[in-house]
């Protein structure tokens, strides 16, 4: 009797492969600022190289102690942060922390933030100058000490100042990553672009309050935070539906994303990229998991190339 041979189908070859700007990653997925520290921690439980890109944490011209505890606190489907943007420095952050991730064969993306536009401009500056840093991204929701301490982000001046001024002191791609906290992002979007910037990191947290009925306090010492988590998601789902319509630029959406769903609503809203951000708190493979299953929903779904989803959202004449 001859044997029957059983073959199995050969994978379907999708590509994964994105560009923000001049910005090229392997595949859509990147992890917040914030959540993902410089990438030590997380790297015991995955292998970095399967991602995109990581975004580190914050960086100033120099180091900062952050806010007194307690700085976070889970509220519903989210929680609230007021670390106050503790990191080491751009310098400890370019001679200790860089070095480890030149072992991955990921992007690196640097964020950045300043309470002066001279600040942002040097710490701009030096990682211009540093190997394997592959793009900045700009957080502009801090306050601007010289206009009496009103954020960056929420002026429409200064937001086109900040970003006109970083975008002079580096070659390197420029994300900008804007405040959520304003009535209408667009305006802001449009500014950026005038400045100059390579992309639009959209959204960071949006400020929340939390009290504690029996002792009567902020949950948090801070008073208030920023809130992040699955209960933004649908406001980072319309603003990058809103501004990817407007604005010509590619947008790296984050908000919420726990899973590959998430992150292919925010690719159909459309974004290019995503981040994952407080997932990475709840499950230390949340962003890895997300590059397996945009695979696995490209595979299901006939999706030769993930750049054909972006901003594909049906919506009905
Ligand atoms: C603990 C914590 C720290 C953060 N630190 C930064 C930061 O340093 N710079 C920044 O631009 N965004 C920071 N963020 C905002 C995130 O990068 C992200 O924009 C936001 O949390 C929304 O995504 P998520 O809901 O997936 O967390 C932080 C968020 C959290 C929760």
């Amino acid at each position: 009797m001859t044997k029957r041979k059983t073959t199995t189908p050969p994978e379907k070859q999708v590509s994964l492969a994105v560009e923000l700007g001049p910005l090229k990653m392997k595949n859509p997925v990147c992890t917040a600022s914030g959540t993902f520290g410089y990438g030590e921690e997380y790297s015991r439980y995955y292998d970095l190289s399967k991602l995109g890109a990581i975004t580190v944490k914050g960086l100033s011209l120099k180091p900062l102690q952050g806010n007194p505890p307690p700085r976070i606190c889970e509220t519903p489907s989210g929680m609230l942060n007021a670390i106050g943007l503790q990191n080491v420095g751009v310098d400890e952050f370019i001679h200790k922390k860089l070095p480890f991730l030149h072992r991955y064969d990921i992007k690196v993306v640097a964020n950045i933030f300043g309470n002066t536009i001279e600040e942002y401009e040097a710490v701009a500056a030096r990682l211009d100058r540093a190997a394997g840093v592959h793009a900045i991204e700009v957080n502009i929701s801090c306050p601007n000490v010289k206009k009496g301490g009103m954020a960056f982000g929420t002026d429409l001046d200064s937001t086109y100042d900040v970003l006109k001024a970083v975008r002079g002191a580096t070659g390197l791609p420029v994300l900008a990553k804007l405040s959520p906290n304003v009535t209408d992002v667009v305006p802001f979007a449009v500014k950026a672009a005038e400045a100059g910037v390579d992309g639009l990191s959209l959204i960071n947290t949006l400020l929340g309050m939390s009290i504690n009925v029996k002792t009567r306090k902020p949950r948090i010492a801070n008073i208030t935070g920023g809130l992040s988590g699955p209960a933004i998601r649908p406001v980072a789902i319309r603003i990058v539906y809103q501004v990817h319509r407007a604005v010509g630029l590619p947008i790296l959406g984050m908000g919420g994303i726990i899973n590959s769903d998430d992150a292919i609503e925010f690719i159909l809203a459309g974004a290019t990229a995503v981040s994952v951000g407080t997932a990475n708190f709840v499950n230390p493979t949340a962003a890895s998991d997300i590059v397996d299953g945009i695979k696995k929903y490209m595979i299901e779904n006939d999706i030769a190339d993930i750049r054909q989803l972006v901003g594909k959202v049906d919506i009905p004449a």
